[in-house]
């Protein structure tokens, strides 16, 4: 559930009309909710209650400060793949020992950075990573705690983009290599093994890939205990999906409960990486109708936000709602094509949808954009990146500004021959 609701035919965020904001900050622009954000974090809690857990957001999916913000405030960890994540973490106030570093590509510089930040975790990817790790934390007389992430070899049923868990699968190592490593890691001087984890994949709308995965890690765990590892923590990863447009995938208590089940009684601490079931639908994308046309008989709208904004129907055929910020007093849904302006074919959110009528200037939200929506936006086509706007009961505030061109062309740097 979420608080983008109609009241008397109008599209509110919370207690703010779409509309309002809108008009003060023009479109297009992403809005995020924060009492869905505080529910859906909330709906994790409560269902890992019972054991020791961290819930590290996954910042990937939104790494807006306010978002981060909102959900330290409510204990949140973080789940980070880049320094620049780590940064923007960190300037949220996410407390360090709550952070999770993953990722197959750290670098030794990144490596440096998160341990003079105190960051909880190393997800460990590669031999090659835990001895670059143990050289950069050895040169600094610390020591690095780190899980290895393993590979179980467990697909996730879900987009072929968005699946990290098969055997050949560039995450992870599969076990019965990471049992070797976890021996080598043992003996350093650099690391400290505190944990496993794994992670296979996103938009996962069942539970079966999960019990699966789960239950390798449960087997890992008691490998290693045999072995004489002293394995705290358990981290399972994200991955949990979220209704884009009909999909029912499990509730955070039913993968709370599997969880427990399997993992839960082992006296580990549970870490989960939620990104997408916190955050995509806390955020809608208000756009606005530019033109319309027909082409071979179709319908096309088109509006003033297009993929370098929204990547996802572009880069995985994703299906987002779209629904009008007015509703129509009458006129019955057509389909339409809603295409945005980027000078390619793949720049279109949906085809045949059934859209009321509407005009140049209407308002159209599209929903379930607060995950992996303005994290993935570029600047393609020289458009500028669209602000955000976040809501609290009646307020609204823009928390990252609509790029200006100036700020665009401040990036411009002439070679010396080509002079001023
Ligand atoms: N942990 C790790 C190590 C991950 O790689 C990911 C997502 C997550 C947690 C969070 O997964 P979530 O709970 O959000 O499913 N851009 C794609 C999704 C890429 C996901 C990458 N990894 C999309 O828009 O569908």
């Amino acid at each position: 559930m979420d608080h983008f609701e109609y009241r008397h035919g109008a599209l509110y965020a919370e207690d703010v009309a779409v509309a309002d904001i809108a008009a003060a900050v023009g479109t297009p622009f992403y809005c995020y909710s924060t009492a869905t954000l505080e529910r859906h974090y909330r709906a994790f809690a409560g269902a890992l209650d019972g054991v020791p857990y961290t819930i590290a957001f996954a910042v990937k999916s939104n790494s807006n400060v306010a978002v981060l913000r909102s959900l330290s405030d409510l204990g949140s960890g973080a789940d980070v793949v880049s320094e620049g994540e780590l940064r923007q973490a960190l300037a949220a106030g996410i407390d360090p020992a709550k952070i999770v570093f993953s990722g197959v590509g750290k670098t030794a510089a990144e490596m440096a950075f998160a341990l003079d930040s105190k960051v909880g975790q190393f997800n460990v990817e590669s031999r090659s990573e835990l001895l670059a790790l143990d050289k950069v934390a050895q040169a600094k007389d610390m020591r690095a705690s780190i899980a290895i992430r393993i590979n179980p070899d467990v697909d996730a049923g879900t987009h072929d983009k968005i699946s990290t868990g098969r055997a050949h699968d560039k995450f992870g190592i599969a076990w019965g290599e990471a049992r070797h490593v976890y021996r080598e890691a043992a003996a350093m001087d650099g690391i400290e093994v505190v944990g496993i984890a794994v992670h296979i994949g996103s938009q996962i709308t069942g539970l079966g890939p999960f019990e699966a995965a789960f239950t390798a890690v449960a087997g890992a765990v008691a490998d290693l205990a045999a072995d004489g590892h002293d394995i705290r923590r358990i981290d399972l990863g994200g991955g949990l999906g979220v209704p884009y447009s009909g999909e029912a995938p499990p509730s955070p208590d039913d993968y709370g409960d599997l969880a427990k089940r399997i993992v839960g009684g082992l006296g580990c601490e549970l870490v989960i990486e939620p990104g997408r079931a916190i955050a995509a639908n806390a955020g809608i994308l208000v756009t606005q109708v530019v033109h319309q046309k027909t082409a071979d008989g179709h319908r096309i709208v088109v509006v003033d936000v297009g993929m370098n904004d929204f990547a996802r129907p572009a880069m995985y055929d994703a299906l987002h709602d779209i629904v009008p910020v007015i509703e129509a007093d009458d006129g019955t849904a057509e389909p339409a094509d809603v295409v945005g302006p980027v000078c390619e074919t793949s720049d279109r959110f949906r085809l045949d949808y059934p859209l009321g009528p509407v005009n140049t200037g209407d308002l159209l939200a599209i929903r379930s954009a607060g995950a992996y929506g303005s994290v993935m936006a570029s600047n393609y086509n020289s458009r500028l990146l669209v602000p955000e706007v976040m809501v609290k009961g009646d307020a609204f505030a823009v928390v990252r500004p609509r790029q200006t061109y100036d700020d665009l062309l401040a990036q411009t740097v002439l070679p010396p021959w080509l002079g001023d």
